[in-house]
């Protein structure tokens, strides 16, 4: 199982961002962290990746193969840009009315073209409990095969971008909650911690039992993305 870092730059830079972006990336070391890049779709080309710990990955992706569907991004198209990872199901996403039956039919279409999918679980409450993630998680156990690549990331919608973190008890809850329910489908996966990640809190996050982070904020500034794989690369 590798450790992962990915990073989910939303709709933020611009060509010369990210050209340097993957300049400075590329000549990071890492022992056993993978580190999956995601821009928005344009820029896909314009980061040039030569580095065997360093991947490609959207933001999201249409749920069907191609056709008349204006304004969406296809896995092939993707893939032609040398991308191995998806984002499906951010909150950001899902509030436009994404339902579970699109997620789930995104996290098949993925699998089917070689592409992990990184699917986003977590509750919309900073009150409420788990129990949200029991219908987002059974999408996952829909769409996926026994031995799929997947990675789940446990992002608790009240977390992102606002400063507030659950507790280690409460991350470890959702790993815990995550693991049994995919238990008995054999899934390959990994599992993230996703919101309001920093260098400064990353070290405590990563007493809980998970196996890296989704960063969205804090990827913009690269040394301080390449601060905490540094970090998760050396726990
Ligand atoms: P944040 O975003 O790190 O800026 O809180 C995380 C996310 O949206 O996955």
């Amino acid at each position: 199982m590798h450790k992962l870092v990915v990073a989910n730059y939303k709709m933020n830079g611009d060509k010369k961002f990210f050209v340097s972006v993957a300049k400075k990336i590329n000549k990071t070391k890492a022992k056993d962290t993978k580190i999956v890049l995601c821009p928005p779709f344009v820029y896909l080309p314009f980061l040039k990746i030569k580095n065997k710990n360093v991947y490609l990955g959207a933001q999201d992706m249409s749920q069907v193969q191609n056709g008349k569907s204006t304004g969406k991004v296809s896995p092939t198209m993707l893939k032609e840009f040398g991308t191995e990872y998806v984002i499906v199901g951010h909150s950001e996403i899902r509030c436009n009315g994404e339902t579970e039956q699109t997620i789930k039919q995104k996290i098949k279409l993925a699998i089917d073209n070689q592409l992990v999918p990184i699917v986003c679980v977590g509750e919309k409450d900073k009150s409420s409990g788990l129990e949200e993630l029991s219908s987002q998680i059974q999408s996952i156990l829909d769409a996926a095969a026994q031995g799929d690549n997947v990675v789940i990331a446990y992002v608790p919608v009240w977390s992102i971008g606002t400063g507030e973190l659950p507790t280690v008890t409460k991350i470890n809850k959702a790993v815990q909650v995550i693991k049994k329910q995919i238990k008995d489908k054999k899934l390959n996966a990994s599992i993230l911690y996703g919101g309001s990640v920093n260098e400064q809190n990353c070290t405590e996050l990563l007493k809980s039992k998970i196996d890296g982070f989704l960063l969205g904020g804090v990827s913009l500034k690269v040394d301080k993305f390449l601060q905490i794989v540094k970090v998760v690369d050396n726990v």
